[in-house]
């Protein structure tokens, strides 16, 4: 879908605004008014410490007693019920009927959303204002994908004319790449581009590209160019990185919005040692084979490293590292390596998303339905898992890039306040593509603890295989398993089934499934840019919507911060170690100075 024919399907929206204020993206107030900033402060303090001493929080603690009453075997036969258990919005199709849950529930947990504000705090985000309060920094990864003729302003900056002006230098860009104008240092064309980063700078732009490879496989022009991602400092990663690829042919891309971590500024040493090696040592080499995405405050620390300015694809302060793909960490080694029209296609799914969260009624809203499921599975419930189980290979990242979208954000103890929760929160995400998954640990999630699963899944595939003499294609049996696991689990089988089969007695108690276990349903037409741009978005808003309702902070992440300091000191003494001289080892914990002296 165009950019103009999504914007304008998004204004025809046949529903309400969930928010007067969201009634437009983004609100033409400047975050610096007073409206703006009245609204955010009375978002951050409620009348309430903790949203367990509300009464909406107290009503769902009885309801879940009286739910867990009930068994999804016969829940699931209400058509009432099942018809109003599901939503529709721009093809992603939703059916959470097999959530342990009634009508009620929906209306209980959507009182417990308006309580706690998720309305006029999912208004702040969009507005600019600093809900990232501990590191003072306002929450835009939805600016990333905005169209240009909308504005947000922060700090008197419109930052959606900042990311379009960065979006057209990474199109010029590519473009030059790919049409062989821009070329390395000896003149050959690039072929090759190294992506060299970590955790938000890896996962999302990591997981797309396998999207998209398959989608775009047949184009000539994607099958010039090779694009690999350079993670982890382990040895290895270096040298499959490096495999085969002609220095003289590759770009190396060094993704880091501090421009500062450890694991990847060693590997960005070590890529540019690679290139020194095969060309020379000339700055030409650095600055006609480097490129940086970082934050622009990272500016100087680019230029030290060797690679110019008009190399440096900036982003920005607001935008988050794990909520970054829709930046230049996305957008620079997907358009060298499709084409930007591909990465715009993205960017359309992803703003379809954001509007459908920014002006749907809640109980049409698709993230803020997620958010609230996966609350209520959590915090009332007590499911502290959930999995993700793409019916789709080449979505096969896609749970390990949620998996840090999530657990970086709701990772945590205390509320926006400091409060300590005294309520479960922050789920355990993981997840496999199936039927995969299926042959590995879907046992337990038949038979052991109860994890919800989100089960993904597309109408039609990104390739056609129907084998001679088979009945279904290959999409079809992958597709039959989405449409029966979700049974399997929500209606088991009981004893008195298994008994009637004629299955030994002293084996029912072995076989029997108790069911009763949630699950939803995404079935979407087809997967390609757009349908992943959707999907990302509406896994980035469930996560903010559940930190939202939980009152904490989902925009920081002083949780990696221990490790790091603690690598540190460990690294002090292991350079002692190895330039021969004596490490103090009395400045460790007893146990990891053995283990050291085991390892030198
Ligand atoms: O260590 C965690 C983290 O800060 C993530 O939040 C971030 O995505 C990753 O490291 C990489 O950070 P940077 O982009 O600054 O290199």
């Amino acid at each position: 879908i165009p950019l103009s024919k999504a914007a304008s399907a998004a204004a025809a929206s046949p529903f309400e605004p969930l928010h007067p204020s969201l009634s437009h993206f983004p609100p033409s107030s400047p975050s610096t008014s007073p409206s703006a900033a009245g609204a955010a402060t009375q978002g951050s303090h409620p009348t309430y410490k903790l949203p367990s001493q509300t009464v909406e929080w107290q009503r769902l603690v009885r309801h879940a007693a009286e739910i867990k009453a009930l068994h999804l075997r016969h829940l699931v036969q209400d058509p009432v019920r099942s018809d109003a258990l599901c939503v529709d919005y721009d093809g992603v199709y939703m059916d959470y009927s097999r959530q342990q849950m009634t009508m009620e529930t929906r209306t209980l947990l959507i009182e417990l959303a308006k309580r706690t504000q998720v309305g006029e705090k999912v208004a702040a985000m969009a507005r600019g204002e600093k809900i990232n309060h501990t590191e003072g920094r306002a929450v835009l990864h939805m600016a990333t994908r905005a169209g240009r003729e909308e504005s947000v302003i922060v700090d008197g900056v419109d930052v959606v004319r900042q990311v379009h002006r960065v979006l057209d230098k990474v199109k010029a860009f590519s473009e030059g790449v790919r049409q062989g104008t821009i070329r390395g240092a000896t003149g050959k064309r690039i072929r090759n581009i190294v992506a060299v980063g970590i955790g938000g700078s890896y996962l999302g732009p990591a997981c797309i590209h396998e999207v998209f490879k398959t989608e775009e496989e047949g184009s000539q022009s994607c099958r010039d160019f090779r694009l690999r991602f350079l993670s982890n400092v382990d040895p290895v990663d270096v040298a499959r990185a490096q495999e085969k690829l002609d220095p003289e042919e590759t770009l190396v891309v060094v993704v880091s919005k501090s421009f500062a971590t450890a694991e990847t500024m060693l590997n960005a040493r070590t890529m540019r040692q690679w290139l020194w090696d095969g060309m020379g040592t000339h700055p030409d080499v650095c600055a006609k084979h480097m490129a940086a995405c970082a934050s622009a405050s990272a500016t100087q620390l680019v230029e030290a490293f060797g690679i110019p300015s008009e190399r440096l694809f900036e982003f920005w302060d607001w935008v988050g590292g794990r909520y970054s793909v829709c930046a230049s960490p996305g957008a620079l080694p997907i358009s060298l390596k499709f084409g930007f029209s591909v990465f715009e296609k993205f960017l359309a799914g992803a703003r379809s998303m954001d509007r459908h969260f920014l002006t749907a009624p809640f109980e049409k809203n698709l993230p803020v339905l997620m958010g609230l499921l996966g609350v209520w599975n959590m915090s009332f419930l007590g499911y502290r898992c959930r999995t993700i189980i793409p019916y789709a290979e080449a979505m096969m990242k896609f749970p390990a890039h949620i998996q840090q979208v999530d657990m970086e954000s709701n990772g945590k103890h205390v509320t926006v306040d400091g409060e300590e929760i005294n309520y479960d929160i922050g789920e355990i995400d993981f997840g496999e593509p199936g039927t995969n998954g299926q042959h590995s640990f879907f046992q337990l999630l038949h038979m052991g603890q109860v994890v919800p699963v989100d089960f993904i899944g597309f109408a039609e595939s990104q390739k056609a295989l129907h084998v001679a003499g088979e009945e279904l294609s290959s999409h079809d049996e992958l597709m039959c398993n989405f449409f029966a696991q979700p049974d399997a689990l929500a209606v088991g089988k009981t004893g008195a089934e298994l008994l009637a089969e004629g299955i030994p007695p002293d084996h029912v108690p072995h076989r029997t499934f108790k069911g009763n276990r949630p699950s939803l349903s995404l079935l979407l037409p087809r997967l390609n840019a757009y349908s992943m741009g959707q999907l990302l978005a509406l896994y980035e808003h469930r996560t903010a919507v559940q930190g939202f309702v939980w009152h904490v902070n989902s925009f920081d992440q002083w949780g990696v911060e221990l490790g790091k300091q603690l690598a540190k000191s460990v690294r002090e003494e292991m350079k002692l170690a190895r330039t021969g001289q004596a490490p103090n080892l009395h400045a460790l914990v007893p146990a990891t100075a053995r283990i050291l002296q085991r390892y030198w």
